[in-house]
């Protein structure tokens, strides 16, 4: 698998997606826009030191951390992000202690050079350097009244001394008032002390959605400094704001920590450092959340918990799955084991570059089938590739998980390769099944093969306001069918892609519940091809019928548009397939 060939079809495919915007149409997805700070076109990838390290990072640990990401081949593959995460400051009886502008003071025993220094050493090493905070102000700069840089305000300007943020180390910051001014030169203040370090990922912990005010201003805070700075913010987002994470940070927590705190340590620290339950609680989470998903912004499943062998609390075929996830999810992939005692497994776990691969390819996947133990997941690639992950997440006895292409809305033949072993599972037609050990997955590239026929859903097509994606009337392809509304004008739009210029056959699947013919029209590229063309009564809205029609289509991108010309509006409909 080339990755830097799934990039820029990625890229690509982010491309194809304006037109569809800029035109009013109803598009899938992403359903909100990305922040356009420019950064995280890919989830990020690359270690933090919350999982193992916790409560006591030092200068010394995130050196050793730096070195060994390097010297074990990961950051090569991509793995280039080395994050402090919490507890690097000093804490006095009122909380956080603070510098002469009111920013959190690094503890110089546990970092003697000073932040800049380690993140010029990562920097050395070809590496990027992440960096923590929370919201608010601290404590004792508001009994300091301690000045904000560059301005002639003061702490006490800014601070709502009514209320406390959320902190898991010091505690006592409070809310900044935004507005007030001096609140933004604060947080500005703060960013740039940041920049001017060298920090190139700011991870913004405690955020609920009663700071979306402090997300917005370290958002601009951030772009102030002019460094590029991928913004990620933690931990269990609200879901309902999903388009405003979407809209100004590259990344959001969508659950609580995958850490169990069940370890031997003071505050469970030490391994185990999850366990089972703490992965697969994630199912459901990244399927809620898939829709979100979209180059500049991610669903942040939380760190990798790979690294240490089965004492990291999980066995081997629990981590390939949990791999697995977060590469169909397309979440950042961010270590949290000690990388300098990774074993041969769990460095052939986090270097499969298959697996990276489909964590870069800019898609996330959806679930199709969650039964039980069973669950199967797909997404396609920007080049018509299919990936599909089956796992068995029980932890006893084995189970055969299967999908069928037409789940897939695969047509026809396609090859088969599996991704963790790269072994060919030669051409299948019609399904694909596995007998999985508990905790197991497989996770399979499907190619369809040249020549067959490409599968539009009409789910995943433009449609026009008013219409549904339903699932209600059984045996469609995909996920769904598109109901649209009882209108004449009614519609729905494929882009239609095309190797050359050429007649094609195209098949259009629907189901017909009434008595009563609902005619269409079809126009391609803006020309009609069919007029009032006749959708007659399939006996049953469960009953699906094909109709085909021959289209002059153009080399490249086509669309494909049907319209209901009566008041009952369209047919219920399925997909396109382009023969
Ligand atoms: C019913 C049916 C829908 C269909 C609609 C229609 O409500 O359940 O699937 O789209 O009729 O008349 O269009």
């Amino acid at each position: 698998m080339n990755l830097l060939k799934t990039l820029g079809r990625g890229v690509l495919a982010t491309a194809l997606a304006l037109p569809l915007a800029a035109a009013g149409l109803t598009a899938k997805a992403p359903p909100a826009a990305a922040s356009d700070n420019g950064l995280s076109i890919r989830p990020a990838m690359g270690w933090s030191s919350w999982s193992f390290v916790r409560r006591w990072p030092t200068e010394a640990k995130m050196k050793a951390q730096a070195d060994a990401l390097v010297s074990s081949g990961l950051k090569d593959k991509g793995y280039v992000y080395l994050n402090l995460d919490d507890f690097y400051q000093k804490c006095d009886a009122n909380g956080f202690v603070v510098d002469q502008y009111g920013r959190w003071a690094i503890d110089e025993a546990k970092f003697p050079s000073g932040i800049k220094a380690l993140a010029d050493y990562v920097h050395s090493k070809g590496l990027k350097f992440g960096f923590y905070v929370t919201p608010g102000i601290a404590k004792n700069a508001v009994t300091r009244n301690t000045p904000i840089e560059g301005t002639s305000y003061r702490a006490k300007d800014i601070a709502d001394t009514t209320r406390q943020e959320k902190n898991y180390n010091c505690k006592n910051m409070y809310y900044i008032d935004y507005s007030k001014p001096g609140s933004q030169e604060f947080v500005n203040s703060w960013a740039k002390q940041f920049a001017d370090w060298g920090v190139d990922y700011l991870k913004i912990d405690g955020v609920g959605s009663h700071d979306i005010p402090d997300v917005r201003a370290w958002d601009k805070a951030l772009r102030a400094t002019g460094r590029p700075i991928n913004y990620a913010l933690s931990n269990n987002l609200a879901i309902a704001d999903a388009p405003t994470w979407r809209q100004l940070a590259n990344s959001w927590r969508t659950q609580g920590d995958v850490e169990c705190y069940c370890g031997p340590g003071p505050n469970g620290s030490g391994h185990p450092l999850t366990n089972w339950s703490k992965i697969t609680s994630r199912f459901t989470s990244a399927a809620n959340w898939q829709q979100y998903a979209g180059p500049g912004g991610w669903n942040d499943l939380d760190s990798l918990q790979i690294g240490n062998g089965d004492q990291i609390g999980l066995t081997a075929d629990q981590r390939r799955s949990h791999m697995t996830l977060w590469a169909m999810a397309a979440s950042p992939l961010l270590i949290g084991g000690d990388l300098t005692d990774l074993n041969a497994t769990d460095r052939a776990i986090l270097g499969n570059e298959r697996l990276i691969a489909v964590n870069q390819d800019g898609v996330a996947a959806r679930r199709l089938v969650n039964s039980g133990n069973q669950q199967v997941w797909h997404k396609k690639e920007a080049d018509g590739d299919h990936v599909i992950a089956l796992f068995n997440t029980g932890t006893s006895g084995n189970q055969t998980v299967s999908v069928n292409w037409s789940q897939a809305g695969i047509v026809g033949a396609a090859a088969v390769t599996d991704l963790w072993s790269g072994q060919s599972g030669g051409v299948v037609n019609g399904s694909y099944s596995a007998t999985l050990r508990p905790g197991e997955t497989r996770l399979i590239r499907a190619t369809p093969q040249a020549g067959s026929t490409t599968r539009y859903e009409a789910e995943g097509a433009s449609y026009s306001a008013g219409s549904t994606v339903d699932s209600n009337h059984g045996g469609f392809s995909g996920s769904g069918f598109v109901n649209t509304a009882n209108a004449a004008g009614a519609y729905v739009e494929w882009t239609v892609e095309s190797a050359t210029a050429r007649d094609a056959a195209l098949t259009l699947r629907y189901a017909n519940g009434t008595a009563v013919v609902r005619p269409m029209d079809v126009v391609v590229n803006g020309t009609a091809v069919a007029a009032n063309r006749a959708f007659g009564p399939t006996g049953a809205w469960t009953s699906w019928a094909d109709a085909t029609l021959t289209v002059p289509l153009k080399q490249g991108t086509n669309t494909v548009r049907a319209t209901a010309t009566t008041a009952n509006g369209a047919p219920n409909l399925d997909y396109l397939d382009r023969g």
